[in-house]
């Protein structure tokens, strides 16, 4: 009965695989809601928004959905005290967004959430083990989530589709697989099972009545799904994550999941929702939109076989699977500023998605797009069978081929003509890694395109023309059928606006109202425009021209059709008709001068774009001067290892060390409210007769952690980390220490720095940090027989505040800053006194961009730069640092400077970049608008960790990414988000 008949496309994989998709048997699926609106439903098909079908596809422009996490962590940074309201910390604004831009929204607020960071979104004081067993019903667990739950719903409450907002969908927890101890015989995990039950009871409560989804990890789990089971826990509607390329650069990570690694092979989702989810559509709440780059990663990821041929080969695969709701995971990844990011990944989240880090778009985003428009266009897609299925397997051949298809005209082999004469073969052909969706029988207007190989672009009616556009790859050739017009169309060439030269279009015959044309695009950037006179219009383009093309709706309706067609700028964000003026105002963005080119309703007369100059971008204005970094002053940034430094009780704790054994206090920083960053101990040890001589010490800080050691202000070692280890372990001898006299009475003085990069994901985010054991060892020592060393107090500073549960910039919140000097006295943040500091170079007139360390310790180093940006340009600022060891390094500036150091970049009091060379691979580091001031002055702090006695150096550089003409005023971006110095810091000494 019902009909997803005109879409009887072919996805292709070269070579061979050809998947069909059209008119099934079954018209039976139940419709299904969650009994508490009709606003969303949803069926064996697709999701339907008030009655109408939707394929969701989630992320930015031309898609029409797009989804968040929530970090609790973030917002509920100790325990009792919820921040929704600072800076950041309010995210109302991107709701509001979704609706002004017209984007259906999926909130997932966790409480855990994964997405590499820190604990998996977890606040870090519940890594102590207090809170029960995690993820589960756990009482502690369930007060602890509550109220950060219940206020995460309320906040998304208002926003609700069905309280006017944006937001379709509510995510319940993330990745939860183990509804089951044992599927097959569907034993309940009642622990899990009631705490998904107690979340979904609580949203519900606070009036979250859109579906409740949830994303399942792999296909093992069949979990929480009402086709599957009527047990607790169910949600209402279930989806699939899955990364067929691998989540993570370090492909090994994946093949317990994935198995073997073979670049471009896809994988069957089919037959698992036609047991799981049977009568809810194929929904994949996570899709592949690149992989995360841990921090022994190539530099800059990997972007090869996940670029714009993954994407147009899988997420067409996917629809072949008749998958109809797909949110790329991510279509932006950005940076893990701050000790947001989980022990396996460095400062950088680019994810080499199809929006990058530094918020360029290449190929992959244009890729993307040329999708996202087709599944807007194309409204059948919602409602498909899938009635073939042909093997697949990679390849990067050429391959050509002819193909059955079903149509209202009968059965057809296609391409039906041979166009040899084209100097293009005949035939459909697939080059390289891609996929093709051949449709058949697709309305437009009142006409019917019985079937094309040319791939469709997009479908719209502007004003009241339907137009609709087809492209094939320059160099192959596009067929197809037209039926409606009694009359030969006349072909124009776009541009000139003359009769074709037959080189590029053919009209091949004309029989009961059919009109067949095979095209063959011969240079990039040619249109041709084929016109019945009833109407409707076709535009021939090539692949390429293609993918530049903009489609902006005119209304903020997410399943809206109304609509102008723009091609040339390299960003069209938004358009819309001043009536009045009959005008249509453009806002995006142009990286070079091109034609501007539109199909606008008839009234429009013209055109403003808020980017351009009179139709064309001069290549003059795009480009922008920074003036280079400095000059830099600096300060020392270790006193504490002083002998003449107090501890303040601002600073400080004091553990409790509980005699007899008062060699091994319980070092673990999570344990005094110290979580993030550097972590700074003060011990004190009495000198006796028979002195220790060396220091054992068993520190655990997550991977590419580190730590180094002093005694009586003497620099003893360093552990200085691995990019896969967690844990470091190390004897240092104290032959460099000068110990205190016996007979002194004078206690020796331990100083251990370390840094932490993060908690671990799921169950391992209670693994604990900080120091495991710290043994003196020499001739006393108890595996000699001896009584043992035993220190006499040991000390802890964390980031300020933590000493007396402050939390001192809730601006920035929690996770940006650590426990350094520099950071706890604010010398990060703009408006530090650094009057009286030395300048760094002074000889070169404070020119330079290296920044030394002489010997082992810690230095902070600050500068501020103007910047100032014209308000119609965006700039995109990248900082990058290298060290001595890199290729483009060359010789240090002394001898024996090395990369052994840990550096961390500060933008006006922003933690953007996390700069470990020894270990990591990351060395560019883009830094947004909003942290970085585009109209005033902007202050770069560095602290540069030395764990080298010989020295270090690091050289701090930025650069422009690109530049372009915009039409967002970037410069007024992130007033208020770069809160100054306060005197009160210096209490944190
Ligand atoms: C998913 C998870 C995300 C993220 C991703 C890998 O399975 O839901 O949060 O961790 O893997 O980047």
């Amino acid at each position: 009965m019902f009909i997803a008949k005109q879409l009887l496309g072919a996805v292709l994989a070269s070579l061979a695989a050809v998947f069909v998709l059209g008119q099934g048997e079954q018209s039976s699926w139940p419709l299904h809601n969650n009994g508490l609106n009709k606003v969303i439903e949803w069926d064996h098909y697709s999701f339907l928004v008030n009655g109408q079908r939707m394929f969701l596809f989630s992320g930015e422009q031309s898609f029409n959905t797009f989804s968040i996490y929530n970090h609790w962590g973030f917002h509920n940074p100790a325990p009792g005290v919820l921040d929704f309201e600072t800076g950041s910390h309010n995210f109302t604004s991107i709701m509001t967004l979704a609706k002004e831009l017209g984007l259906f929204m999926i909130v997932r607020p966790g409480p855990y959430v994964n997405a590499e960071v820190n604990a998996g979104g977890y606040p870090l004081w519940l890594t102590t083990g207090e809170y029960g067993d995690l993820r589960t019903d756990d009482p502690k667990y369930t007060a602890a989530w509550m109220p950060y739950w219940k206020k995460v719903s309320e906040i998304v409450r208002p926003h609700l589709i069905t309280n006017g907002g944006n937001v379709i969908m509510y995510q319940i927890e993330n990745e939860l697989g183990n509804q089951w101890t044992d599927i097959a015989s569907k034993a309940l995990n009642v622990p899990a099972a009631n705490y998904m039950q107690l979340l979904e009871d609580s949203a519900r409560a606070s009036g979250i009545d859109v579906p409740l989804s949830h994303n399942s990890p792999n296909m093992n789990g069949y979990a929480w799904s009402k086709d599957f089971s009527s047990s607790t826990g169910n949600v209402d509607v279930v989806g699939l994550d899955s990364y067929p390329s691998c989540w993570s650069c370090n492909l090994s990570e994946c093949t317990g999941t994935n198995g073997e690694y073979v670049a471009y092979k896809t994988q069957e989702y089919y037959t698992y929702f036609t047991k799981q989810s049977p009568t809810q559509p194929n929904f994949m709440p996570e899709y592949q939109g690149g992989s995360y780059n841990p921090w022994g990663g190539p530099e800059g990821g990997c972007p090869n076989d996940i670029g714009a041929d993954f994407a147009n080969l899988f997420y067409r695969n996917l629809i072949s699977q008749r998958v109809t709701a797909i949110s790329l995971y991510m279509i932006f990844g950005g940076t893990n500023w701050g000790w947001l990011a989980a022990p396996v990944v460095a400062s950088s989240y680019d994810y080499s998605s199809p929006v990058a880090e530094s918020r360029s778009i290449g190929a992959k985003y244009y890729e993307t797009k040329l999708l996202a428009l087709f599944t807007r266009a194309a409204k059948d897609l919602a409602k498909t069978e899938r009635i073939g299925n042909h093997a697949y397997s990679p390849s990067s051949t050429v391959e050509r081929f002819t193909l059955n298809v079903n149509t209202s005209d009968g059965p057809l082999t296609i391409p039906m003509h041979n166009v040899s004469d084209r100097k293009v073969p005949a035939g459909n052909i697939i080059s390289g890694h891609r996929s093709k969706i051949i449709v058949t029988d697709f309305k437009f207007g009142n006409f019917t395109l019985v079937y094309s190989t040319a791939e469709i672009l997009t479908y719209a009616v502007i004003g009241d023309r339907p137009v609709l556009i087809l492209y094939v790859p320059l160099g192959e050739s596009g067929e197809f059928r037209v039926r409606g017009s009694a009359n030969r169309p006349s072909i124009f060439d776009v541009e000139e606006t003359s009769p074709d030269s037959s080189t590029y279009a053919a009209y091949l015959s004309s029989d009961k109202r059919t009109t067949t044309i095979s095209f063959t695009p011969v240079r990039p950037d040619g249109m041709e425009l084929v016109r019945f006179r009833e109407g409707p219009q076709i535009i021939l383009t090539d692949r390429d021209t293609a993918l530049r093309f903009w489609q902006p709706m005119l209304a903020n309706d997410p399943l809206g059709n109304q609509s102008v067609i723009i091609r040339g700028p390299s960003l069209v964000r938004s358009a819309r008709i001043n009536a009045t003026a009959k005008r249509l105002d453009v806002f995006g963005d142009a990286d070079r001068a091109y034609q501007f080119w539109a199909i606008l309703p008839r009234e429009i007369t013209s055109v403003l774009g808020f980017f351009v100059s009179h139709g064309q971008v001069g290549d003059n204005r795009l480009s922008y001067n920074l003036t280079a970094l400095g000059p830099w002053k600096y300060d020392d940034s270790l006193p504490e290892i002083g002998l003449d430094y107090t501890t303040s009780n601002e600073t400080w704790i004091d553990i409790q060390l509980c005699p007899p054994d008062t060699h091994n206090p319980v070092l673990y920083v999570d344990e005094y409210s110290i979580h993030v960053g550097n972590h700074i101990f003060r011990a004190t040890f009495p000198s006796t007769t028979t002195p220790p001589t060396s220091l054992f010490l068993n520190i655990t800080g997550g991977n590419a952690f580190g730590y180094s050691a002093y005694v009586n202000s003497k620099y003893i070692g360093s552990y200085l980390g691995l990019s896969y280890s967690g844990a470091g372990v190390i004897e240092l001898s104290l032959a460099n220490a000068t110990l205190t006299p016996a007979t002194s009475g004078v206690d020796n003085t331990l100083v251990v720095i370390m840094d932490n990069s993060g908690h671990d994901l799921r169950e391992a985010a209670v693994a604990p940090r900080g120091i495991t054991n710290v043994t003196l060892l020499g001739p006393s020592d108890r595996s000699e027989g001896g009584k043992g060393y035993s220190f006499t107090s040991w000390k802890i500073a964390g980031t300020a505040g933590s000493a007396t549960g402050k939390i001192v910039d809730p601006l920035r919140g929690v996770l940006n800053e650590g426990g350094l000097y520099a950071e706890r006295v604010g010398m990060h943040l703009p408006g530090y006194p650094d009057s009286k500091w030395p300048v760094l170079s002074p000889a070169a007139g404070g020119k330079t961009t290296t920044l030394s360390v002489p010997g082992a310790g810690i230095r902070v180093f600050r500068t501020t730069v103007p910047l100032k940006v014209p308000s119609d340009i965006d700039v995109s600022i990248v900082f990058k640092l290298t060290a001595p060891g890199y290729a483009s390094y060359g010789e240090p500036s002394n001898k024996g400077y090395s990369n052994r150091l840990r550096a961390l970049l500060f933008v006006n009091g922003y933690q953007y970049g996390r700069f470990n060379p020894y270990i990591g691979n990351q060395v560019r580091f883009p830094v947004p608008p909003g942290v970085l001031d585009y109209d005033g002055k902007n202050t770069i702090a560095v602290t540069v960790w030395s764990q080298s006695a010989e020295g270090v150096e690091v050289k701090v550089e930025w650069g422009v990414e690109y530049v372009r003409k915009t039409a967002v005023d970037f410069g007024k971006m992130g007033k208020g988000l770069r809160a100054g110095w306060d005197e009160e810091r210096e209490i944190y000494a």
